[in-house]
């Protein structure tokens, strides 16, 4: 009896050992196959919602695993569905899938050669950002699951996502459209983890809980006064001046007006136009500019704060300030769950080993993969990949047309997002 109680009390234990090693055995088997679906992916690729042959690629793949299939999600996303043979919670795995209009310049053998047509301008498209690497590894997590599917505790969704980088002139990115279309329903998902590559110690696993990613949000103030000779500022209401005043008067709401212990914010005008000749005080300037949070309640404040400034700027000169503030041109920060990440940190640092695993900073950059998390809990969390010949903290960033992924980084990528998903399963049986 004694020994039947105890083994009992050890089954789940034996039986979570198992099924990891499990993984592992799979994810090694799959790791040649997911280096060359990257390079061919990397060869060929497609800006926003313009991703038919990857879709087409990812499609095939998990049809041929056994996934239940949709095609054409929010333009060209697909999603995979396999149920496995226990029951269990439902985890999607989110991989986005395009490129940008970027001219590639790494002289690798598979380097894109591809041009496509944006903003009237013929341009090159590269896998810059590495989103090939996001959807090879969730195509090889796919065949792992797929592999695994009878000792399965649980559903897994697959989801390859379009226009992470934005569609615009569409104001909607991939990730909100999927959602629109009810990617997180049907069934329900409890819980969704993703990567992104970026330079770092190779095969590195980097994260943290709560804020990792800046929201971006574009900003227009258009000031109004009232055109005049230059020689005569009194008979008219410069808006020359008083945009001046503010440009400084906005910088006051970082450094004055929200809790500066709370996290960091920026908020900067990148154009300014006003005005045709030297000695004419124009009608109208329009500034256009980012503001950068971490907090979806500082990045509300700098709504109003920044409004507030330029119209009673504006006001105390005789002047009127229109601030627009896209919302709908931006997304909020992404904030990683934090009992789902605390929970689940045990599993990077099993994947990436103790010295691999790091905490960490915040990163200006922004994701729509944000907008998940908005709805579920989710983990976002960045891969090393910089090749050993190049030094991380100088090797070129995403969006660079010289950024280059380390093909052995690969399978740490693979074996996070497969133990993430098999792990959170086991951790949340249900009958
Ligand atoms: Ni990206």
């Amino acid at each position: 009896m004694k020994f039947a109680a105890s083994f009992l009390v050890f089954l789940p234990a034996l039986l979570f050992a198992d099924l990891s090693k499990q993984v592992d055995t799979h994810a090694a088997a799959v790791e040649s196959k997911v280096i060359e679906w990257r390079h061919d992916i990397h060869q060929h690729p497609e800006l926003s919602n313009q991703e038919f042959r990857t879709a087409a690629k990812v499609a095939e793949h998990l049809r041929a695993l056994g996934y239940d299939v949709k095609t054409n999600v929010a333009v060209t996303g697909v999603v995979g569905v396999l149920k496995g043979g226990k029951p269990g919670p439902v985890v999607a795995l989110r991989a986005d899938m395009d490129a940008l209009p970027v001219t590639e310049k790494t002289g690798l053998p598979y380097a894109s050669k591809v041009t496509a047509e944006y903003g009237g301008k013929e341009v090159g498209v590269m896998h810059a950002c590495g989103h090939d690497a996001h959807v090879a590894i969730a195509m090889g997590a796919a065949e792992v699951f797929a592999n695994l599917r009878d000792e399965l505790p649980g559903t897994i969704k697959m989801i390859f996502q379009p226009a992470e980088e934005g569609a615009w002139p569409t104001p909607i990115w991939g990730a909100q459209q999927m959602i629109q279309e009810g990617v997180l329903k049907n069934p329900a998902v409890d819980a969704i983890f993703g990567l992104h590559v970026r330079p770092g110690v190779s095969g590195g696993i980097y994260v943290k809980p709560g804020p990792i990613m800046a929201s971006a949000d574009f900003l227009r103030i258009t000031v109004t006064g009232k055109q005049t000779h230059a020689s005569r500022p009194w008979s008219g209401v410069d808006p020359i001046t008083i945009s001046a005043q503010i440009i400084l008067g906005i910088q006051t709401v970082a450094s004055r007006q929200v809790d500066i212990l709370g996290s960091p914010s920026v908020v900067s005008i990148g154009t300014i136009q006003g005005g045709e000749r030297n000695n004419i005080i124009p009608d109208e300037v329009v500034m256009t500019g980012t503001i950068r949070t971490y907090d979806p309640e500082i990045r509300q404040a700098y709504f109003d704060k920044v409004t507030r400034t330029a119209e009673k700027i504006a006001e105390s000169a005789g002047a009127a300030a229109e601030v627009y503030i896209g919302s709908d041109t931006g997304y909020g920060p992404t904030v990683n769950d934090q009992e789902l990440t605390e929970a689940m940190t045990p599993t990077l640092q099993r994947v990436a080993g103790d010295s691999m695993l790091f905490e960490s900073t915040l990163t200006t950059g922004a994701e729509d993969f944000s907008f998940f998390q908005k709805e579920i809990p989710g983990m976002f969390f960045f891969l090393g990949v910089t090749p050993p010949d190049q030094n991380y903290k100088t090797a070129p960033t995403n969006h660079s047309p010289l950024f280059m992924v380390d093909d052995s980084a690969m399978i740490t990528g693979i074996r996070a997002m497969s133990h993430l998903a098999v792990d959170y399963m086991l951790q949340h049986p249900k009958k």
